[in-house]
C-alpha cells in the first residue's frame, strides 16, 4: 500500500498543479498559490521547463541517443520524455525514477501503451544513486551511452545532501559518448522574491536550494557543452519547438544545458 502524506506539500504535486494537473492535494494547491502570489509566472516557468525537457530529449535522439535515464519524473504529463524519444527511436530504452510515491501509482499511465523491455520505472531516491544504477542497468546497457536527465530536480537536492557528487557519481558509471541534461531554478534574476519562495516552502518541509549560473556550471565540470551552453531554457535550442505562451513577458530565473562526457 502507497502511503501519500497529504498534510504537507510535495514538489512532484505542486508541479502537477502548475501544469493544470489533477494529481495534487489542497495542500500542494494552497502553497502553489502561495508562489503565484510572489511570483504570477510560476505556471509559466513550469512550462517552460517541460518544453525545455521536450526539445533537450528531441535534440539527443536525433543526434543518436538510445537510452535514458531520467530522474525526478514527476507525475505524468503528455508528452512524457519516452514518447518523445520513441518518436525519433523507437526502441529508444527509457527508465524513470522519482521518490515520491504519488509518482509511483502514476507508474502505470506513465508507461501505458510502451514496452516493458524498453520503458521501465524506478521507485528511488537521487540521493541513493548506487541504488538507481543498480535497477537502471537492468535495462539499459551502461557500456553504450545514456543521457541522464536531472530535469527541474537538483533545487530539491541540497549542498549537504552532496547534489555535485551525486551527479558526478551517477555520471562516473556512463561511458563516453554519455550526455548529462540538467535544468535548475536560480535567484540570480529575482533575488527577493526568491528568498521569500525560498523560506516559505521551508516553512512547508520542502528545500529549495537554488544555484547561481557558476554553481549551476559546476555539474558540467569535465563535459563539453552543447552550444549554446548554459542558457534561460527557452534559448536552449528554441528552433526545436514552439515556444510557451507567455514565456516572453519577463524573465523566467532558471539554467538549462547539455553537456557530453568525453
Ligand atoms: C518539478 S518536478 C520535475 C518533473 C519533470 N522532471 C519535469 O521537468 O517536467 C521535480 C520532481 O523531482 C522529484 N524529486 C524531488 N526530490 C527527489 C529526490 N531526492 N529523488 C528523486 N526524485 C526527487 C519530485 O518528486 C518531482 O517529481
Amino acid at each position: 500500500m502507497v502511503e501519500i502524506d497529504t498534510t504537507k506539500p510535495h514538489p512532484a504535486r505542486m508541479y502537477d498543479w502548475y501544469l493544470g494537473g489533477k494529481d495534487n492535494y489542497p495542500v500542494d494547491e494552497a502553497t502553489g498559490r502561495q508562489m503565484f502570489t510572489l511570483d504570477p509566472r510560476v505556471p509559466v516557468m513550469a512550462r517552460v521547463n517541460r518544453a525545455f525537457m521536450h526539445r533537450s530529449t528531441r535534440w539527443l535522439a536525433e543526434h543518436g541517443v538510445r537510452q535514458f535515464l531520467d530522474i525526478g519524473t514527476g507525475i505524468p504529463t503528455e508528452p512524457n520524455l519516452h514518447r518523445i524519444a520513441q518518436r525519433v527511436v523507437p526502441d529508444a530504452r527509457v527508465v524513470y525514477c522519482d521518490n515520491d510515491p504519488i509518482v509511483l501509482t502514476q507508474a502505470a499511465a506513465l508507461l501505458r501503451g510502451t514496452d516493458e523491455g524498453v520503458t521501465r520505472y524506478l521507485q528511488a531516491d537521487v540521493r541513493d544513486p548506487d541504488a538507481i544504477l543498480e535497477g537502471a542497468g537492468k535495462i539499459l546497457d551502461f557500456s553504450r551511452p545514456v543521457a541522464l536527465s536531472l530535469i527541474a530536480l537538483l533545487h530539491f537536492v541540497s549542498d549537504e545532501d552532496g547534489a555535485h557528487e551525486l551527479v558526478g557519481r551517477l555520471l562516473s558509471e556512463l561511458p563516453s559518448g554519455s550526455y548529462l541534461v540538467v535544468s535548475h531554478a536560480t535567484a540570480d534574476f529575482t533575488p527577493e522574491e526568491s528568498k521569500a519562495a525560498t523560506e516559505k516552502l521551508k516553512t512547508a518541509g520542502v528545500t529549495l536550494a537554488l544555484r547561481s549560473r557558476a554553481e549551476f556550471s559546476r555539474f558540467f565540470d569535465g563535459l563539453e557543452l552543447v552550444e549554446p551552453g548554459v542558457e534561460v531554457p527557452q534559448l536552449w535550442h528554441p528552433e526545436l519547438g514552439e515556444p510557451v505562451p507567455g514565456q516572453d513577458d519577463g524573465v523566467i530565473p532558471g539554467y538549462g544545458a547539455v553537456g557530453r562526457k568525453p
